[in-house]
């Protein structure tokens, strides 16, 4: 069975190329390398033993998309392509929306056309902007989006709600929370491109001397040390759920289906602690200085994730310190890949 992966060579996606190989799919990738890296492809190979079909272009080239489609017996998709910038989309949204949206719509075209269901969409704890109770649960109301990204996402949640219930389509939507770590061969991980945003691969670029110190945004929120509350959720168990998510569509009796599922590891944690995780798992100290609040972040998210365990049979299984360790793993790799 073929399944489509856009974005396959990204970070979670490729990670999650690798479980489905595991799990016996044929896979087939699209990627434009907007934000990733041709040698992803050789080391999936070298985890798996297999190589997966790999077409590099900008899936917004409707008539290349068509193309994959005639070649390949195509039964579902696992749908990561998408800019993910929080900060970047509020400069160029428009760039965001087209490529987000217009991407999504191309390949759900494709799946109309020729009768196809099965598509499972990344989506984000962003959806539900700062929620008024913890833990966040799938019912928990969407506020309006914090980003142009946000927006994105919690446009592509109305689309795929629209695309199932007028074409009978199985479709499924996987909130994460934050992804973090990296594959335990230390052959897959994050790639930041420039000055990284997100806490670990900062916590990580600062361990390793390329920052000098790790800005801490904000002690003064209402957290039990000051800092910021966030679900960390290690990425191979992230894309162990996309293989549990995507069996359940293919063994489905319905012909339409709509699931939602939060993807977290319904603990929170503080910036503080991620700090001292890191520096316990790997031995190593990170410098770092109490700074203003950044703008735009909210307080506390974490998620119920029992949804998820219910019906998919899914949890969370690594902790902080073992995923934070992996990334360490990949920092080196790529140091000495660079050397
Ligand atoms: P990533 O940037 O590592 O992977 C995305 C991949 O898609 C990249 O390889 C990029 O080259 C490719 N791509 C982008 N636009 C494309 C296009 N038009 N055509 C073909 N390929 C294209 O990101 P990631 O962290 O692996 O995220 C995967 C998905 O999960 C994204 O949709 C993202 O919004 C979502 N998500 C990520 C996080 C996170 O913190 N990493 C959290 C929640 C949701
Ligand atoms: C985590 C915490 C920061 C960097 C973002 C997106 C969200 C989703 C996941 C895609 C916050 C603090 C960070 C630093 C710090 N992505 N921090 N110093 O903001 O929860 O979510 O990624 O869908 O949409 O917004 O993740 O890793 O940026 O921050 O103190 O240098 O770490 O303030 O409290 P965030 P993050």
């Amino acid at each position: 069975m073929s399944i489509l992966v856009t974005g396959g060579l990204g970070y979670i996606g490729s990670h999650t190329v690798v479980e489905l190989i595991n799990h016996n799919f044929e896979v087939v990738i699209v990627d434009d390398l907007s934000n990733s890296e041709k040698f992803i492809l050789n080391n999936i190979e070298e985890i798996t033993g297999k190589r997966p079909i790999f077409y590099p272009f900008d899936l917004k080239r409707k008539e290349l998309l068509s193309q994959v489609f005639e070649a390949h017996i195509i039964s579902g998709c696992i749908h990561f392509a998408a800019s993910k910038a929080v900060g970047e989309s509020m400069i160029k949204p428009l760039d965001y929306y087209e490529n987000n949206l217009f991407s999504l719509i191309n390949v759900l075209q494709e799946f109309r056309k020729r009768d196809i269901s099965n598509f499972i969409f990344s989506s984000s704890c962003t959806v539900y902007g700062q929620a008024d109770k913890m833990p966040i649960d799938e019912n928990t109301p969407l506020k309006e989006a914090e980003s142009s990204y946000g927006k994105t996402k919690q446009m592509g949640e109305d689309i795929l709600k629209d695309f199932s219930r007028a074409y009978q389509k199985r479709v499924s939507l996987l909130r994460y929370f934050n992804p973090i770590g990296a594959h335990p061969t230390a052959l897959l991980g994050e790639l930041p491109s420039g000055i990284p945003n997100n806490l670990v691969p900062y916590v990580t670029q600062t361990a390793a001397g390329i920052r000098e110190k790790l800005s801490i945004w904000g002690d003064d929120y209402p957290t039990e040390d000051g800092t910021a509350v966030r679900d960390y959720i290690y990425v191979v168990d992230l894309a162990k759920a996309h293989v549990a998510a995507l069996k359940k569509l293919i063994n489905s009796e319905e012909q339409k289906v709509l699931d939602i599922y939060n993807l977290g590891t319904g603990k929170g944690s503080s910036v503080l602690e991620v700090v001292k995780a890191f520096e316990l798992a790997n031995n190593i100290k990170v410098p770092y200085q109490i700074c203003p609040r950044r703008e735009g972040d909210i307080t506390v998210a974490y998620a119920n994730a029992d949804k998820a365990e219910k019906e998919l049979g899914w949890k969370s299984e690594t902790s902080l310190e073992e995923a934070l360790r992996t990334t360490w793993e990949w920092q080196k790799y790529l140091k000495e890949k660079s050397q």
